[in-house]
């Protein structure tokens, strides 16, 4: 096995498995919309860069994928839930069958966000998709599509990041807390 960063503490989650859980999610995925001529992913950047991608190149289904990007306001220690679009999607979304593709739902705040502001776009469907997500009160829309559940430490890898490092590790891992602390 190859030394892991002096940054990362242990491993969480597997390449293998990742890989496994997106192969179940798009086979889910594919069987919902077996019916609909076209979904729309929409990816929100960065973190969901990678994940999307891999979703996207297995699913079947015919589907077309944008991209938005998010970003919360100020110092994330005194974060009032308050997020700010950085870039819109390319095309309007009304009358279509969306799926929102996050790599995490943490505080739920860029979610709760994203899910009003899609919504009031009136798409003819709008469901969510994130690979992973920790338990939290603050999450005020239904998550459709879970890959995993992950423990309230700092994770990095697969499009997580810490500073912007980290994002291409082909698993999750936690990072020393050392690191962030
Ligand atoms: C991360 C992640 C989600 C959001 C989830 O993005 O990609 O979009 O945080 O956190 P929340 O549920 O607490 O709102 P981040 O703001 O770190 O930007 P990035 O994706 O560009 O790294």
């Amino acid at each position: 096995m190859t030394d892991l960063h002096p940054d990362i503490e242990r491993i969480l989650i597997s390449e293998e498995d990742i890989q496994k859980r997106v192969t179940e999610l798009a086979a889910e995925i594919d069987r919902d919309y077996r019916n609909e001529d076209l979904v729309v992913l929409i990816g929100i950047l960065k973190g969901a860069f990678i994940f999307t991608a891999d979703l996207s190149r297995k699913m079947t289904v015919p589907h077309m994928v944008d991209f938005m990007s998010i970003s919360s306001y100020g110092d994330q220690a005194v974060f009032d839930g308050a997020v700010r679009l950085i870039m819109d999607l390319r095309k309007p979304i009304i009358d279509q069958h969306v799926i929102v593709v996050e790599d995490i739902v943490d505080s739920g705040h860029t979610m709760n966000y994203l899910y009003q502001s899609l919504k009031g776009r009136n798409p003819a469907s709008l469901k969510v998709c994130t690979l992973f997500k920790k338990e939290r009160d603050s999450l005020e829309v239904p998550l459709d599509y879970v890959g995993f559940d992950l423990p309230d430490v700092w994770v990095v890898g697969y499009g997580l990041d810490y500073a912007d490092t980290h994002r291409t590790l082909p698993y999750i891992a936690e990072l020393k807390k050392e690191v962030y602390t």
